[in-house]
C-alpha cells in the first residue's frame, strides 16, 4: 500500500479520536495546548505498556525495588537537582507583533542550524545574520532562558515561601529516597529503584501529539552500581532496552540508538544513549534516554540536605554510588506502538485499516459476538462465552453492533486480535457435531477457525 508519510501520522491521530485512544485536552473548551486525555481505550493500552515494563524491569528481576514518591516535593529538591536554573530552561524569543513564544532552538533547527549548547549571545547574532523571522514573517525578540518547571503555592503562605514545582521528572523522587530504601530494604549492589508517573514541563512549543506535551507519565529507573562496575552495568541495562523495545513490538529498521557526543552531553553525565524511533512524517526522534548519570546526583542531594547518602558494603568501606538512568516517556512509547501497529491492507476488495498490536498490549485481546443480536438463544449462548472468557483474561469485549462484518472492522482498528462469534452452528440445532463450536476469526489475516468452546481459553492463550 503506498501512501505519502506523513499522512499516516495524521490518520493515526484521527484513529486515536474516533476509536476513543486520545482526545485533545478540554475539548469542549477549545482544548489546552500540550494537554491530551486518554480515552478507555488510551487508557487500556497505556495500562498495559505500564504493567509490561513494570513486570519486565521489576517483577521478573531481583535487584529493583519500587517507588511512588509524591508529585509535589520540597523546592529544595529542584535546588539541588539544578532544575531551578539555566539548566532546565529553553531559549524562547517573541514574535513582536502576535507575542506568539517560540523555542528559539526550534527555529535555528527549521533553518538547518543546530543550536545544541549554544548562547543567548549567539543565538540573537544568528537570528540577525541569517535573517530569521517568527513562522507569521515578523521580527523577534531576543532571546531568553524559560525555566520549564511548573509552579504552584502551597496551603496559604504568601510571597516565597510557599512556592512548589510540580516534578518535571519522576528521577528526583528516587534520588531524595534512596537513603530510605537503602535503610528499609538492605539492597545489595548493584540494585535499581523503579517509578512510574507523572511529570510535567511548560514546554514553550508543545507540539507533534503525544511527543512534546507539558503533562506526560514517565517510567524511570535510577540503577545504582560501584563506579568501577559502570561500564558493564551499563551494557547489561543497554541490552534490557533494546529487550523491551522489542518487547513493544517496535521493529529493528525503525528503532536506532543515538550515541550523544561528547560535547552535546548533560554536565553530569559521562555517557548518554537516546533510543529514537521513526516517527511517520518526523523521521527518528527521541523515545527514550539512557544515561551514566556519575554520583552527581546523590552527591548534590547529600550536600545540600545533610543526609548521607552513602552505601555500606559488608566489610564496613563505603562510598557514594555512580547511577544508570533508563528513562522512558509513556506518550512517546504509545505513539511508537500506533505507528508501527497501524497497517492498510485489502481485504475482500477494500482498503481495510487494522493495528497489529501485540496480544499483550493489545485494548482487549477478543471480542465476542452473538451473530445476530435478536435471536435470543444466540445472545444467551455468547453471554455465557463471555462471561467464562472475561473471568479468564479481564480484557473482552462484548461486541453486537451492526453486522458482523461491521464489528470485524472495528475490532480491526482498535487492534483486537482475536473475535469470537456464536452463530447457529454453536446452538447444534442442524448438526450436533458443530455443537458448542464457535468461530475464531484472526485480525491479521481475516481467516476464521471453528474450535469447541471448551478448548477456547487454552486456544486464545
Ligand atoms: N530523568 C531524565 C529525564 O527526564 P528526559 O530526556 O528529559 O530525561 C525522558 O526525559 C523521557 O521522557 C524522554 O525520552 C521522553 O520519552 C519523555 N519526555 C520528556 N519530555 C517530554 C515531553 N515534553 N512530552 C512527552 N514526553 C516527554
Amino acid at each position: 500500500m503506498t501512501e505519502k508519510k506523513d499522512d499516516k501520522m495524521e490518520k493515526i491521530v484521527s484513529l486515536c479520536k474516533r476509536r476513543g485512544f486520545v482526545f485533545q485536552g478540554s475539548d469542549i473548551y477549545g482544548g489546552l495546548r500540550g494537554t491530551w486525555d486518554y480515552g478507555p481505550l488510551g487508557v487500556a493500552l497505556n495500562k498495559n505498556i505500564k504493567r509490561e515494563w513494570w513486570k519486565m524491569f521489576v517483577d521478573d528481576r531481583e535487584d529493583m525495588y519500587g517507588l511512588d514518591a509524591a508529585i509535589i516535593m520540597n523546592s529544595k529538591v529542584w535546588e539541588a537537582s539544578g532544575h531551578t536554573g539555566a539548566g532546565f530552561a529553553d531559549p524562547m524569543v517573541e514574535d513582536l507583533e502576535t507575542k506568539e513564544r517560540f523555542r528559539a532552538d526550534h527555529l535555528l533547527k527549521d533553518n538547518d542550524i543546530d543550536a545544541e549548547g549554544m548562547s543567548l549571545e549567539e543565538i540573537d547574532a544568528l537570528i540577525a545574520e541569517k535573517g530569521i523571522k517568527s513562522p507569521k514573517g515578523n521580527d523577534l525578540s531576543q532571546a531568553r532562558q524559560f525555566n520549564l518547571m511548573f509552579e504552584s503555592r502551597i496551603g496559604a503562605t504568601a510571597g516565597d515561601e510557599g512556592k512548589v514545582y510540580l516534578r518535571p521528572e519522576t528521577a528526583q523522587g528516587i534520588f531524595v529516597n534512596f537513603k530510605n530504601v537503602l535503610d528499609s530494604m538492605s539492597p545489595k549492589m548493584p540494585f535499581g529503584i523503579a517509578q512510574v508517573g507523572k511529570a510535567f514541563r511548560n514546554e514553550i512549543a508543545p507540539r507533534e501529539f503525544l511527543f512534546r506535551v507539558r503533562e506526560f507519565e514517565q517510567m524511570e529507573i535510577e540503577y545504582f552500581v560501584k563506579e568501577s562496575e559502570w561500564e558493564v552495568e551499563f551494557e547489561k541495562l543497554r541490552l534490557d532496552i533494546v529487550a523491551w523495545n522489542k518487547h513493544l513490538g517496535l521493529s529493528d529498521e525503525n528503532v536506532r540508538e543515538f550515541e550523544v557526543p561528547e560535547n552535546d552531553l548533560a554536565h553530569y553525565s559521562k555517557r548518554t544513549i537516546d533510543f529514537e524511533y521513526n516517527y511517520p512524517g518526523k523521521g527518528f526522534d527521541e523515545l527514550a534516554g539512557f544515561a551514566y548519570r556519575t554520583d552527581h546526583d546523590l552527591k548534590n542531594h547529600m550536600e545540600a540536605s545533610g543526609t548521607t547518602m552513602e552505601y555500606i558494603e559488608p566489610d564496613g568501606s563505603r562510598f557514594i554510588p555512580h547511577v544508570l538512568e533508563p528513562s522512558f516517556g509513556l506518550g512517546r512509547a504509545l505513539t511508537a506502538v500506533l505507528c508501527e501497529a497501524y497497517t492498510e491492507d485489502e481485504m475482500n476488495g477494500e482498503v481495510r485499516t487494522y493495528l497489529k498490536l501485540p496480544v499483550h498490549l493489545a485494548p482487549y485481546r477478543v471480542a465476542v459476538s452473538p451473530l445476530l443480536k435478536n435471536k435470543p438463544q444466540l445472545v444467551e449462548k455468547a453471554r455465557e462465552v463471555f462471561s467464562v472468557l472475561k473471568k479468564e483474561y479481564g480484557n473482552v469485549a462484548w461486541d453486537d453492533n451492526g453486522n458482523v462484518g461491521k464489528r470485524y472492522r472495528r475490532q480491526d482498528e482498535i487492534g483486537t486480535p482475536y473475535c469470537v462469534v456464536i452463530d447457529f452452528d454453536t446452538l447444534g440445532e442442524e448438526n450436533p457435531d458443530t455443537k458448542d463450536t464457535v468461530t475464531i476469526r484472526h485480525r491479521d489475516t481475516g481467516e476464521q477457525e471453528r474450535v469447541s468452546i471448551s478448548d477456547l481459553i487454552e486456544k486464545l492463550k
